[in-house]
């Protein structure tokens, strides 16, 4: 018998409306729209408004509109990796808010943490149950709210970060498509360059970590960007390497949407041209664990079944890796 490979059969994304431009964020801190475009490549975000508004109403819009356009019935769904660092609640988990706010009677779900990494390492460890044979339709999001953990005070954080989500459907197949290889790594030893300092066990949410701005993003940024524009290149390069991958193999590179200047380090590395790289950063900013399968949704229409998409990321932790995916399908 054939090898059972995890194909992405679907791919859906959500952004919502609220657009906050660069020219808006001038207003806020001391920046310029020049100064962000020229360091992040950004020039707007999305952001979810609106009370009681979490990260599982965004994902409900992309796992709905997933459900419809593969042709999927709910009640088919048996797992849900809810890949997210601005979860609805500390617990339950989205995933299991999501599994109820969708109407998927019979999945079980878990929240996945691995900051930028995580859907990297969600959709590995979906493939695990799909190539084992124990389960036949696993859905993927990457999801955050980050606006929900973003001090707009703060000039070196709240010009990078937006809202938005995107979910994949994975199945089963034998064909020589689907997730063919990852490579995945964590590092704790870099946790102090980009965290969230207070809200967790060690310090507990109180009027002193409020006042202090503790439940926000802190962000050594151009530690992370040294850390970043190394591994994320290497990553890719050594998954390209261990599978004889040639750039002329490689039709897309898919990378986390952090920094305009680490997409370019990482696609030179590859050798791949940029006419190949899916670059959405400029109106999305960083979206967490939402860039990945935002850039599958929107560039869906033009991958061709059997393309070879290299997908890295990297983000707090630190966490970082690759995937090597052979498209599934023609749209
Ligand atoms: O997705 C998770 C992983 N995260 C990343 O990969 C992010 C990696 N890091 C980066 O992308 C970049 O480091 C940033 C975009 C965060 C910052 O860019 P940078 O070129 O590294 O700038 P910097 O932090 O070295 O700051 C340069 C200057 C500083 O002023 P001085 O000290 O030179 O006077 C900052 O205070 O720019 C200043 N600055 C700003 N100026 C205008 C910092 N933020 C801003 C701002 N507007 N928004």
């Amino acid at each position: 018998m054939s090898k059972i490979h995890a194909a992405i059969t679907g791919v859906q994304g959500y952004v919502p409306d609220d657009v906050l431009s660069n020219k808006d964020l001038e207003k806020l801190v001391d920046t310029t729209d020049e100064w962000i475009l020229t360091r992040t490549g950004i020039s707007e975000r999305r952001i979810l408004k609106g009370e009681n508004q979490g990260v599982t109403d965004m994902a409900v819009h992309a796992v709905k509109g997933l459900l419809e356009k593969t042709n999927t019935k709910a009640e088919d769904i048996e797992l849900v990796i809810f890949c997210t660092v601005t979860p609805d609640l500390v617990f339950p988990a989205s995933a299991n808010i999501l599994c109820d706010k969708a109407g998927l009677p019979n999945a079980w779900g878990f929240d996945l943490g691995a900051a930028c990494s995580g859907f990297l390492f969600g959709l590995t460890t979906a493939s695990k149950f799909i190539e084992t044979g124990t389960h036949k339709k696993v859905i993927v999001v990457g999801a955050d709210k980050m606006s929900s953990i973003i001090d707009y005070s703060d000039r070196t954080t709240c010009v990078i970060f937006g809202d938005g989500c995107g979910a994949v459907l994975l199945e089963p197949t034998e064909e020589e498509v689907g997730i063919m290889d990852a490579t995945l790594h964590s590092d704790g030893s870099g946790r102090s360059y980009l965290h969230q300092k207070a809200g967790g066990s060690v310090k507990p949410a109180s009027y002193a970590t409020v006042d202090a701005k503790e439940h926000y993003v802190y962000q050594e940024g151009k530690q992370v960007y040294r850390f970043a524009v190394t591994n994320m290149a290497e990553a890719a390069a050594n998954i390209m390497e261990r599978n004889n991958l040639t750039a002329e193999d490689v039709s897309w590179l898919v990378p986390h949407q952090a920094n305009l200047r680490i997409i370019d380090a990482t696609a030179d590395r590859m050798g791949v041209g940029k006419e190949k790289v899916m670059i959405n950063i400029q109106k999305f900013g960083n979206t967490t664990n939402g860039t990945l399968p935002l850039c599958l949704w929107e560039w869906e229409k033009q991958l061709k079944k059997g393309d070879n998409l290299i997908l890295a990321a990297f983000g707090g932790g630190f966490t970082w890796g690759s995937v090597w995916l052979k498209w599934a399908y023609n749209s």
